[in-house]
């Protein structure tokens, strides 16, 4: 059944020039872009959006990054598309993630790791509505 995910083109890759690339991979990959916006975050967005990591020792400094320039959000669509997804971009660390995901091509380190996905279905509703708050969410 198919169900949707939030992911973010992180201000690395958009600084990088690899947003239209990113996107290329999304798309072959056979996800359906159901909203996608270029955002520039501001500190009080992206601690919001990150609450769960607020007590973590690198919390400040992703802040920073998240707010050093453009990201794209977009709500994605396909079977399965949270772990779908966490598939195509590998993992956190792009040291430690497979040959031909998205993070071991486009990824700098563990923080500027080009790209986020939602890693729950209820987080990827939550995080889609956070972006997209007007945006349906259909279950078929
Ligand atoms: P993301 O999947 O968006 O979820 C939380 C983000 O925190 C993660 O990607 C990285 O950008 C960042 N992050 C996670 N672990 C670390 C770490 N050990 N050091 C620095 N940044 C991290």
């Amino acid at each position: 059944m198919s169900s949707q995910t939030l992911a973010i083109i992180k201000p690395d890759s958009f600084r990088n020039k690899n947003t239209g690339k990113i996107v290329d991979r999304i798309l072959s990959a056979g996800f359906e872009i159901t909203a996608m916006e270029q955002q520039h975050l501001s500190k009080k967005r992206a601690e919001a959006f990150y609450d769960i990591h607020s007590e973590r020792p690198f919390f400040h400094d992703l802040i920073v990054f998240m707010t050093s320039g453009p990201c794209v959000p977009m709500a994605l669509r396909k079977n399965d598309a949270v772990s779908s997804f966490r598939e195509l971009i590998g993992a956190t660390d792009p040291q430690s993630a497979r040959a031909g995901t998205i993070r071991k091509d486009f990824a700098e380190n563990v923080q500027n790791n080009a790209v986020h996905g939602s890693d729950s279905d209820d987080n990827a509703a939550k995080e889609i509505a956070f972006f997209f708050p007007s945006l349906q969410i259909r279950s078929n």
